[in-house]
């Protein structure tokens, strides 16, 4: 059995096109999903599921990321004066949560070779990645389960959701076998992005994998695919081909999953979490109630 799995990667290199102008001088993780940046949302689940070293694999505009991951004296300072703990308390709560560190991705040649760039850091351990524009909801197990399932079984595990066929061209699409656990499935192929006539099934990649660490190995010989980027997913198609390396396992989620990654889903992302929350949610409830009756 592999030693426990405490570190992370989160890829946080991409330009953010999709958000420009907002994406301008600003790494799109930073965008606010309520009152928290989408990667603090990642980092609190990654940490939720027993990761303690997170390393963040960064491009340009990088310095957002690591100033709201640090300490603001004046902030804590001017809070502590006014008495505001509890804001004091969530100013901070990102500054603790976990040992953070950086690396530059350089070329952008896509999300294996984003990964790749860990490999220095994570060394001969499984490890956990993270996509940050897949938020997890809190109250719903994910990464913990794949932790533990890659821990007892020794292998790489991936998570799975079950998509409209027409989406397929949006994910990693995966051909899966039973096991005799009902979440559990053995992973037999993968493919990138495949146009709905082409695509294996309705099982989707979502943004996150733990990964044996083989699959540095593997990425360093794995040419470019799809978009002609270096793929995870090709890499992971040689590793559920193979033994030799334990095999990929999925683990089929069934819980809430908020998609910040395009702007219709990040404003679906954000009404959502805003109306489900015990501060806020009454009020955004009411108005929401209000607001669709008054639509034509
Ligand atoms: C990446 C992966 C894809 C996966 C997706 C999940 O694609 O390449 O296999 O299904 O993340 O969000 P991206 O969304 O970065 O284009």
């Amino acid at each position: 059995m592999s030693s426990a799995i405490t570190k992370a990667v989160i890829p946080a290199a991409g330009l953010g096109t999709r958000f420009l102008p907002a994406t301008k001088a600003m790494p799109k993780e930073m965008l606010p999903v309520v009152d928290k940046p989408a990667i603090q949302y990642v980092v609190e689940e990654a940490v939720d599921a027993g990761i303690t070293d997170v390393l963040m694999i960064t491009g340009r505009n990088k310095n957002a990321l690591e100033n709201h991951f640090d300490r603001v004296t004046e902030l804590e300072v001017a809070l502590q004066k006014k008495g505001d703990l509890e804001r004091l308390r969530r100013v901070n709560k990102s500054t603790d949560l976990a040992d953070l560190h950086y690396v530059r991705q350089g070329d952008p040649r896509g999300l294996g070779h984003a990964v790749l760039r860990a490999k220095l850091h994570v060394g001969n351990n499984s490890f956990a990645v993270l996509l940050g524009d897949d938020i997890i909801d809190s109250r719903d197990v994910l990464l913990r389960r794949m932790v533990e399932v890659a821990t007892q079984r020794d292998t790489s595990v991936i998570a799975l959701l079950e998509v409209d066929p027409s989406l397929s061209s949006m994910y990693g699409i995966a051909t899966v076998e039973r096991t005799d656990e009902d979440d559990v499935v053995r992973v037999t192929g993968l493919v990138e992005k495949p146009s709905p006539a082409d695509a294996p099934s309705n099982l989707a990649v979502i943004g996150r994998y733990v990964l044996r660490p083989e699959v540095f190995t593997v990425l360093e010989r794995t040419p470019p695919g799809k978009g002609d980027e270096i793929q995870l997913t090709d890499a992971l198609q040689e590793m559920a081909a193979s033994d030799e390396y334990g095999g990929v396992y999925g683990i089929v989620f069934r819980g809430r999953r908020y998609d910040t990654g395009d702007r219709l889903d990040y404003i679906k992302a954000i009404v959502q979490l805003a109306a489900d929350r015990d501060d806020l949610g009454p009020d955004v409830r009411s108005w929401l109630k209000g607001f669709v009756a008054g639509l034509d």
